[in-house]
């Protein structure tokens, strides 16, 4: 027999044969996907990353490959060579080779495969854990080969348009210097260097800057980055993303590359034709409307505020508004329209639900025919003069369910921002994941620098300290930081945030006020940043970027539900490696050459 690899190389994939290759010789490799044995023949599909190929081994054709068919099982690794033959009458229209078959005369097994703990098929309702264990055969399904393929996609796509843009890609170190601020990050302690830490990057910004300031002009770099925050199905402690930095620009010039990227994906990608410009939305709307800077816009919904309103009314006989009120909290309200009728013990799981994310409970009223409201726990001290404001306000007709929140602003926002997405997913507006067909992209812009912290009742920075202010605003710096907005800017799409940068500040002078706004002292500002602020000085150009989150970006392509099915290797919940068990223990000399002890007894 010939030998396989060595002599017969591969002239097709498992994928591609159809009616025009009929009477040709061919050699494919692949994993045996199924398999019948009808005695005289073995039936197999054969399958790699391109598709699956029927293959039948007859007896009448060459008893030895025929018997040694007969040891195929499946998942085994194998060789063939054979004809290409029509199928006939016995095509298959689902398969895209289905209307060919291959009649085998050479087979090698290159490989046996033991039983596996999970079959290799699209669908399967296998644990988590174990497909996680034993992920490298969890990406031999389809659906992941198809959405790591669309990664590859993604990532070549994209270094296209930006080298074609004129973009240079550049390298930053993973290992840097531990700033404080932003995510918290992974340290990495220094052997040659007793008692000190680099820190893993949580993303190349200060290095992306220094390539301006050092006449890069044009830098973007498809790059992992590390943070070791807690995690969400829409985040992982190291992720991949798309780092872009460009001189000499204002907010429309970056916004202007981005939207080039993202059309050239989808229609790349999807076949879609994403219309230009995006559509763009204050962060103060933002947070009114939707409760927070991510609205999915694929439906309406919208909060109505009404603390002024209630205000108005003194509370308008309503004791917890009166209290909400004076304790300078807001209140909001969401109308849902009589049509999505929701029944009393739906609107009670509604209540559950919004409990479990820290509200107090979900106030509620039914509009009857004139206006009043029915099922209110409000209804019976609430003035007619509030009760009609609110109506007003919130375009509230008969058979309409209005909810509120009240109190903390930062509560009522969360709360009021994750009952508009649940409600529009009960009322079928989206899908329980993926876009249903609807790409809203939006670009949410013009946030406060600053953001008040209640606890250590300072301003600190909202993104980063080196955000460019706008310049009507920088008047404000020292008097009332709560009023300086900037040049910062994210890019949501369906609800989720999947980019965000923005305008640097170059000028050391206004750097230093925003530091002082901050309540950072020179020597502070000096020992986090000094590298940085003395580049400043040096003649550095104006400059702006951005990072798009290339693992979201996926999931939202391939309508995927959670960042662990477009990551090869992901960790859990956990932040562990179900494959490999990292994080693992190392030993006591290992700990001893870095300078490291650990606090935990070992097997604790
Ligand atoms: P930012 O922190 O907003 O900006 O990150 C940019 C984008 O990266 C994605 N992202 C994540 N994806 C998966 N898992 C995570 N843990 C995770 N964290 C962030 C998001 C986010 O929008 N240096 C700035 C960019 C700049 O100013 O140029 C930065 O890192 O989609």
């Amino acid at each position: 027999m010939p030998r396989f690899i060595t002599e017969l190389k591969r002239t097709h994939s498992c994928g591609e044969l159809t009616r025009t290759d009929v009477g040709n010789e061919v050699v494919l490799f692949g994993w045996v996907n199924n398999r019948r044995d009808h005695g005289g023949a073995v039936f197999i599909d054969l399958r790699d990353r391109a598709g699956v190929t029927q293959v039948v081994f007859e007896h009448g054709v060459r008893p030895d490959v025929h018997d040694l068919a007969g040891q195929l099982r499946l998942e085994y690794c194998v060789g063939i060579r054979g004809k290409v033959v029509s199928r006939g009458e016995n095509a298959n229209p689902r398969l895209a080779t289905g209307e060919i078959e291959v009649h085998a005369t050479d087979l090698e097994i290159f490989n046996r495969c033991e039983p596996t703990p999970f079959l290799v098929e699209d669908k399967i309702d296998t644990s988590e854990e174990k497909r996680l264990q034993y992920r490298y055969l969890d990406l031999r399904r389809a659906p992941l080969q198809k959405t790591l393929m669309t990664r590859a996609k993604v990532n070549h796509l994209t270094r296209n348009y930006f080298t074609d843009s004129n973009f240079l890609e550049l390298e930053t170190p993973f290992m840097g210097k531990y700033t404080p601020g932003g995510a918290r990050n992974f340290l990495v302690p220094s052997r040659l260097n007793a008692g000190k830490f680099y820190a893993l990057a949580e993303s190349p910004q200060l290095y992306k800057q220094l390539y301006m300031v050092a006449g890069f002009d044009r830098y973007f770099q498809i790059v992992r980055c590390f943070r070791d925050e807690d995690l969400r199905l829409d985040r992982q402690p190291e992720f991949t993303q798309i780092d872009v930095e460009m001189s000499f620009v204002e907010q429309n010039d970056v916004f202007e590359v981005i939207e080039g990227l993202i059309v050239k994906l989808w229609k790349e990608v999807l076949g879609v034709e994403i219309p230009r410009p995006f559509l763009r939305m204050p962060f103060d709307e933002s947070m009114a409307k939707y409760g927070n800077d991510k609205p999915d816009l694929r439906f309406d919904l919208p909060h109505v505020v009404l603390t002024d309103v209630v205000a108005q009314h003194g509370g308008g006989g309503v004791p917890l508004l009166k209290q909400a009120i004076e304790a300078k909290g807001i209140v909001k309200g969401l109308r849902v329209p009589a049509s999505a009728s929701f029944s009393r013990t739906e609107i009670d799981k509604l209540e559950e639900f919004v409990k479990g994310m820290g509200a107090k409970g979900l106030a509620r009223a039914k509009v009857a025919e004139g206006g009043e409201w029915t099922q209110s726990p409000f209804a019976k001290t609430i003035t007619a003069e509030l009760r009609q404001a609110i109506n007003q306000a919130m375009g509230a007709k008969p058979g309409d369910l209005l909810l509120f929140q009240f109190g903390k602003e930062a509560v009522v926002h969360t709360v009021m921002a994750n009952l508009r997405v649940h409600l529009a997913k009960r009322m079928g507006l989206i899908p329980e994941y993926g876009s249903g067909g609807q790409w809203r992209f939006l670009w949410v812009v013009d946030p406060p620098l600053f953001e008040y912290d209640e606890e250590s009742k300072t301003w600190a920075a909202a993104h980063h300290a080196f955000t460019r202010p706008r310049d009507q605003d920088l008047q404000y710096l020292e008097t009332d930081p709560g009023r300086v907005y900037c040049w910062r800017y994210d890019l949501v799409l369906n609800g989720f945030e999947i980019g965000g940068g923005s305008i640097r500040l170059h000028d050391p002078v206004v750097q230093a006020r925003v530091f002082k706004a901050m309540g950072i002292s020179d020597e502070e500002a000096r020992s986090k940043f000094g590298f940085l602020l003395d580049a400043l000085k040096m003649g550095a150009p104006p400059h702006g970027g951005i990072a798009l989150g290339m693992d979201r970006l996926v999931m939202l392509l391939t309508g995927a539900e959670s960042l662990r099915d477009v990551v090869a290797w992901p960790k859990t919940q956990k932040g562990t490696d179900l494959m490999t068990g990292a994080p693992g223990d190392v030993d006591a000399k290992q700990l001893r050459d870095l300078h490291v002890k650990s606090t935990v007894e070992p097997g604790k």
